[in-house]
This record gives structure tokens, C-alpha cells and sequence, in this order.
């Protein structure tokens, strides 16, 4: 397709927290250097790590595993908690060690809560004014102090934006005069940045990068898909919803509900435990088909929860459309929150639309008997796969 070839910014930028957008394409390693090397997703109900290493050019699974910081946080496994670095660190040593892991070098994600997402407008100037345009630009759309954030931009090269707009080739975009520009601002918080850092120091561990973890997760899952689609992220307190095209994020909207609100309102209706209603939740799911009267509690609680995930969803994804006149066919489901039983069919029947779930350790080379669980658990470890293989990437070249 010639929409690929066209995308030729991929390895012409040198903005460190847009390596996403550089890497899209370029998914073979460089070396043969057989180093592991780490990502580590810090969610708000529990960390997720993922090892991976370069073996002869193919990047292959080394280990794997999940901690729960509910009891870290005085609360239960499934409930998010905003835990103190030394608590993290914790939390990040017992994992290592109990998921074998040997790498210190990781890529660590940071939540999107603590980041800003912008696709912006700026006057259409030649690439060296638009250098400092940008920049100057960009802190328009930041609603806190400078200091507090750190800012980086994109901007989408001439080609590529013409395509977003609608030409259908790269000849068709050649001939076509824009008047204004378009850039990617990104800011990440700079308290969030210092938090993460302190208590990977303190579990000995050596971050190479802090990514949003949009974009760990847009690598992970939509590497091989160029039309326009959309994510959504059912985290447990929050579930993210991503419109992406070429490997760049369009738009974005946060719904404040997640999976972790089915278990508080089970626990509420069925007066059992935060820990038994998680227990009961896992063992259900959402479509039970009424076997019993714990499986019809679970069903409701977890119907009314994503009704309104996927209600919020649809109506952002109509915006979206409507803003930026494109028709997205597919949605793709990650996080903890997918793995629910009946979510794909629940999904389909709310949205109207193709429903895929994600399988980020399809990326990753290992042995065959353990195809069904990693793609059973997959959708979790989709931010955690995403930024392994950047910080793979990042390693061998
Ligand atoms: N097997 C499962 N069945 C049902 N629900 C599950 C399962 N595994 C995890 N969950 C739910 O998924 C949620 C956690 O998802 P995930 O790990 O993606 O969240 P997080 O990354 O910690 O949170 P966030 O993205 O909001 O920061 C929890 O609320 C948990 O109850
Ligand atoms: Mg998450």
C-alpha cells in the first residue's frame, strides 16, 4: 500500500518521548546482541512486567508477571490504589523476584491520567520556523505551570498530514497546498515522573525511558493495522478510549469507571467482601447466561458497569468521527478489564462494531504450549509489551 511508504517520518525525528511513532514500522532489530531487557507497566490496581530479548533478530519472551497492589494500599487485589514510591519499590522487588526476572533496564510506563495528548493546528511555515513555533505553541494547550510538565512535540510531516486528510495517495497528497499544520504536543507530569523514578531507584531497577501508556499500547496492539481504529483500555478505575491512525493518536477521552466499580457494586449488592465479589467477578463474567444467583449478581453488576463504559465510548467515537471525518470499522479491547468473561460480545452488541481483543504477546517469540494463556492474559500485559519492545528496540540500534 502506498500509505506505507509514504509514512517515511518514522525514521527522520529525534524526539525522545515520540520514538513510538518512529519505531511503527521499523519492527526488526538492528543487532543480534542477546540482552533482556524489561517493561514495566505501573496500573493503578497492579504492575505488570514483561522480559523480553533479541534472539538472532527476533524479539522473544522471557518472562512474565503481575502484582496486585491492592494490599499495598490497604485495599484488595482489583482496586486501584496511588501508592508512595517506597510502597512501589516493594511492590517491584517481590515481582522481580518472583517472576525471575534478571534485567534491570526497563521501560516504564506512565498513566495517561498524568499526561497530555493534543493534536494541534499551527500555521503552515517551513520545518525550521515551525521548530520554534511549536514549542511556543504547544504551552497554549498545557493548563498548568510549564515547570510542572515535560513538554515534547511532534510535528506530522507534510505527507502524512495531507493523508489524515483525506488524500488517497501520496501523488494525490503532493498536489495538495495546506494552509495549516498539524503537531503532536505530549506532556507528561513531572511529579508522576519523579515518583516512578524514586522507587526504581529504590528497587534497583534502571529506567531507559517513562512512556505514555497510550503509546506503549498503541505498539503492542495496532502495529499492524494502517486504517483509522480505536482502542479502549478497561483499566481499573479508568477506562481509556484512543482513536489511532497510522500509529499517531487522533483523539482521546478517559471515562472515569472501571472494572474495579463492578466489584465495588457486587460487593455493595451481594454484601460480601471487596476479595470475594473479585473472586466471584473472575468466575463469572458478564454474559453467565443465569446459572446461579452469584452468576446472575455478577452479570448485573458487571452489565450496569460497562453500559456505561461503552455507552460514554460510543459517544466519543461518533464525536471523533463526526471532527475528523473518519469511519472507524474496528475497535480493539486491552487491559485487565477485557479479560472478563463475555466483554468481546458485550462489546460487540453495545458498539455496533468489529470487536478484536488485543494480543500483544503475538508479537513476541515463545514456545507454543503457551500461545492460549498469553493470549487468555494478554490483554493486560498489552502496555507492558509495548514498552518491552521499545526498550528492545531502543537497545539493539
Ligand atoms: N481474569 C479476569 N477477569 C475479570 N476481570 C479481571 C481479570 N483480570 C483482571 N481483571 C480486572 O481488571 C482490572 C485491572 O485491569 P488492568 O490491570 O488493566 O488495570 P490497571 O492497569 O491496574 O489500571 P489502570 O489502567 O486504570 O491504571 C481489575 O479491576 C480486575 O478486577
Ligand atoms: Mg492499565
Amino acid at each position: 500500500m502506498g500509505r506505507v511508504q509514504a509514512f517515511t517520518y518514522v525514521d527522520s525525528m529525534d524526539i525522545p518521548f515520540l520514538d513510538q511513532a518512529k519505531q511503527y514500522f521499523n519492527k526488526t532489530i538492528a543487532t543480534s546482541q542477546e540482552t533482556s531487557v524489561l517493561g514495566v507497566d505501573i496500573g493503578s490496581s497492579s504492575i505488570k512486567v514483561v522480559q523480553t530479548r533479541n534472539n538472532k533478530g527476533v524479539p522473544t519472551l522471557d518472562t512474565y508477571g503481575e502484582i496486585a497492589l491492592g494490599t499495598y494500599g490497604g485495599t484488595e487485589v482489583g482496586q486501584a490504589t496511588n501508592l508512595p514510591p517506597e510502597k512501589l519499590a516493594e511492590a517491584l522487588k517481590v515481582l522481580i523476584t518472583e517472576a525471575s526476572v534478571t534485567s534491570k533496564l526497563c521501560g516504564v510506563s506512565v498513566p495517561f491520567a498524568s499526561s497530555l495528548v493534543k493534536l494541534i493546528e499551527v500555521p503552515a511555515l517551513p520545518d525550521d520556523k515551525l521548530r520554534t513555533v511549536v514549542p511556543i505553541e504547544a504551552r497554549k494547550y498545557i493548563p498548568v505551570p510549564i515547570n510542572e510538565v515535560q513538554l515534547d512535540y511532534f510535528i506530522i510531516p507534510e505527507t502524512e498530514q495531507k493523508l489524515f486528510m483525506g488524500a488517497n495517495s501520496a501523488e494525490e497528497a503532493e498536489a495538495t497546498q495546506l494552509t495549516k499544520r498539524m503537531a503532536l504536543v505530549v506532556a507528561m507530569h513531572a511529579e508522576t515522573l519523579r515518583k516512578h523514578a524514586r522507587a526504581f531507584e529504590l528497587a534497583g531497577l534502571n529506567p531507559g525511558f517513562f512512556e505514555i501508556e497510550a503509546f506503549s499500547n498503541i505498539r503492542s496492539t495496532v502495529s499492524r493495522s494502517l486504517a483509522p481504529v480505536a482502542i479502549i483500555d478497561l483499566g481499573a478505575a479508568t477506562s481509556k478510549l484512543y482513536l489511532v491512525e497510522l500509529g499517531i493518536i487522533l483523539a482521546s477521552h478517559v471515562v472515569p469507571t472501571g472494572s474495579q466499580d463492578i466489584t465495588k457494586s457486587l460487593a455493595a449488592s451481594s454484601h460480601v467482601s471487596l476479595a470475594k465479589a473479585e473472586e466471584l467477578k473472575r468466575q463469572a463474567g458478564i454474559l453467565s447466561g443465569v446459572k446461579n444467583d452469584d452468576a446472575a449478581r455478577v452479570s448485573h453488576a458487571a452489565t450496569l458497569t460497562m453500559e456505561k463504559i461503552f455507552a460514554e465510548s460510543r459517544r466519543a467515537l461518533l464525536g471523533f468521527q463526526k471532527k475528523y471525518n473518519k469511519v472507524i470499522t474496528k475497535v480493539i479491547l486491552t487491559g485487565g478489564g477485557a479479560t472478563l468473561k463475555g466483554v468481546p460480545e458485550f462489546a460487540r452488541q453495545q458498539l455496533e462494531l468489529e470487536i478484536e481483543m488485543a494480543n500483544p504477546f503475538a508479537l513476541l517469540q515463545a514456545p507454543a504450549f503457551m500461545e492460549e494463556t498469553l493470549r487468555q492474559v494478554g490483554p493486560e500485559f498489552s502496555t507492558a509489551v509495548g514498552l518491552a519492545v521499545r526498550q528492545l528496540n531502543e537497545h539493539s540500534s
